[in-house]
């Protein structure tokens, strides 16, 4: 019988602290366990090949790679030479993912690390996280140009994490766990342009974005010891704090604020966008008695999709 390996990895959302992660300040992301993508390793004699399933687009080794898969096949370049593999191994390895792409979950992430764990455990050869995120991190640079990094590393630790760019991550330990509502705005949102705006605006407007990300940068210290304390009504205070902020940067769009409001006005303890912006998800905090209500009040508010998810309980719930 061939032998088969099954590997897998979270989505994420962004908590705290976008854009100006970008900017040496911290973040705070945790996974969303319950959205996975997921990568077959088995054996395949005539060589390797690549399926991406979701994208019905295949690359076999020694044909030229579909460009929407170059990243990923650079990837298993850098996988198969950290591995000491010699040459492509005879596999074929599909992809799938439940995660939806271009709304700051963290598709892309988590279809390259399953991709890297799938072929070291494939290989008998299981990377820490540190290494997988480093690994995964290089596969980002082509999507996003110049992420933070923050995305890879809480996909790969799969658990609430306190980022800052360049120094090791560390587990958020959640004192009181809650429960996230993620509405989907319907719009795509390509995180490279949104990223490379605030650049421009940065350069423009140096000292005022330089204010707005220091005031996000201390919000986020407030955030980890109000989640590590359990004080939820405080986290999200600082998560509507932290919207303000967003907004000011530029990155909020009518259809977030119009989910936002909703959350708020049907007792959300907090709400604001959560990625890049300019599209994809607004989350909100849900007090323990408001979720039917702020569910109800975000779908009647035209969120294209809405999940709920556990932050601080088992991660694979
Ligand atoms: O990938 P998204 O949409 O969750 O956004 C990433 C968050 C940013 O801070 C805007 C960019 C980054 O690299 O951290």
């Amino acid at each position: 019988m061939s032998r088969v390996t099954i590997a897998e990895a979270p989505g994420k959302v962004i908590l705290l602290g976008e854009h100006a992660v970008v900017y040496g300040r911290p973040a705070i992301a945790a996974p969303v366990s319950q959205l996975r993508a997921r990568a077959w390793v088995e054996e395949a004699p005539a060589g390797f090949e690549l399926v991406a399933a979701d994208v019905g687009l295949t690359y076999s080794w020694g044909e030229p790679a579909p460009e929407a898969l170059r990243p990923l096949v650079a990837l298993l370049k850098a996988t198969w030479e950290r591995l000491g593999l010699g040459q492509p191994p005879a596999v074929r390895l599909t992809l799938r993912s439940q995660i939806p792409i271009a709304r700051g979950l963290g598709s892309g992430a988590a279809l390259a690390t399953a991709l890297v764990r799938g072929m070291a455990e494939y290989a008998g050869v299981p990377l820490p996280p540190e290494e997988i995120s480093h690994l995964v991190y290089e596969a980002e640079r082509f999507y996003h140009g110049n992420p933070s990094g923050i995305d890879n590393t809480v996909v790969a630790y799969e658990q609430p994490v306190y980022f800052v760019r360049g120094q090791r991550p560390r587990p958020v330990r959640v004192g009181a766990p809650f429960e996230l509502a993620i509405a989907d705005t319907g719009v795509p949102s390509s995180t490279r342009e949104v990223v490379d705006e605030v650049r421009l605006a940065w350069e423009r407007e140096r000292e005022r974005y330089e204010r707005l990300f220091d005031q996000i940068g201390a919000l986020v210290e407030r955030g980890r010891r109000a989640m590590e304390s359990g004080d939820l009504p405080e986290l999200g205070r600082i998560m509507d704090a932290n919207h303000e902020r967003l907004v000011e940067l530029g990155v909020s769009l009518p259809a977030l604020e119009g989910l936002i409001r909703a959350a708020r006005g049907a007792g959300a303890l907090g709400a604001k966008l959560s990625g890049a912006g300019r599209g994809g998800n607004a989350i909100a905090l849900l007090a323990p008695d408001s979720r039917q209500a702020v569910g109800a009040a975000l779908e009647s508010a035209g969120a294209a999709r809405l999940i709920l998810t556990p932050v601080g309980r088992s991660e694979r719930e």
